[in-house]
């Protein structure tokens, strides 16, 4: 059995240097930083349980009320209209931009990336940029459903039925899954970021890495040792100051 071998910031500056499609996989530990909670970290939404995830996620129970799904939502937009993508969202922004960075595939629903500029966003897990309703299949934007959970408990489409963000609940359908291991499998370096990989099938998408594999996540992770999977336990707004440092240093 292989140890876990880890990276320093200087290393992680070599690597990046060298690739050419880096692939950037996200989870929660992201936008902690940004103010958002995550799930399974010390001040996770699975750890306070202020609201509970099992229920809120579920589709059965979205079906049966709505009601604790939107009280989250009217908490977490408000949050999210008012945050700004950390410094994290923005390196991978500005490695896009560098026409390094191939794709960024997110378990967020918070779409702090495409806020931070980042435009080759593949979201597994959807958002709340568009909902649905139930009955009729019309389409709401971002901005309606801002308004109407501040004005009713669970908004409902002229129809009469229950509006549903596009976000992927247990029980659901991940989006975009294929797309998301071609990207990662012909990726040269893969970047696996605050998530601690154990929700399926997002979590098995390292696995279709051919190139480096560099994982920074506070905390464990559900990736085995391998012999190019690096393991940083750092925050993940420090670890990639130090390498932005190093980029910027020749
Ligand atoms: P988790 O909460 O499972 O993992 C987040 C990880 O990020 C934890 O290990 C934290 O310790 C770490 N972390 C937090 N802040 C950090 C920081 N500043 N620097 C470094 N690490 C940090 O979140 P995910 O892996 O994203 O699904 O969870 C996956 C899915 O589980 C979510 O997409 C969600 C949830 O059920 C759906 O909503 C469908």
């Amino acid at each position: 059995m292989l140890d876990r071998q880890t990276l320093d910031a200087k290393g992680c500056a070599d690597l990046i240097r060298r690739s050419e499609r880096i692939v950037t996989l996200t989870g929660a530990g992201v936008s902690t930083a940004a103010g958002i909670p995550d799930f399974r970290g010390p001040k996770g939404l699975y750890v306070t349980r202020r609201y509970d995830p099992d229920t809120i996620f579920e589709i059965s129970a979205f079906h049966r009320d709505p009601g604790p799904f939107y009280e989250f939502t009217r908490d977490f937009l408000g949050v999210i209209h008012s945050i700004e993508p950390t410094s994290t969202h923005r390196f991978l922004a500005e490695l896009e931009t560098a026409g390094k960075m191939a794709a960024v595939v997110t378990q967020n629903i918070d779409s702090l990336h495409q806020k931070a500029g980042s435009r080759k966003v593949i979201s597994v897990h959807g958002d709340y940029w568009t909902s649905h309703c139930l009955d009729c299949s019309r389409e709401f934007d971002m901005a309606y459903l801002e308004e109407a959970v501040r004005e009713v408990e669970v908004p409902r489409c002229l129809c009469g039925g229950v509006i549903k963000p596009d976000i992927v609940f247990y029980g659901e359908a991940v989006r975009d899954l294929e797309r998301a291991a071609v990207a990662v499998a012909s990726s040269d370096l893969l970047l696996v970021l605050g998530s601690t990989l154990l929700v399926y099938p997002a979590a098995f998408l390292p696995e279709h890495a051919c190139g480096d594999v560099v994982v920074v996540n506070r905390g464990e992770v559900g990736l085995a040792p391998g012999m190019r999977r690096y393991f940083v336990d750092a925050d993940l707004d420090q670890y990639f100051s130090e390498v932005e440092q190093h980029l910027g240093s020749n």
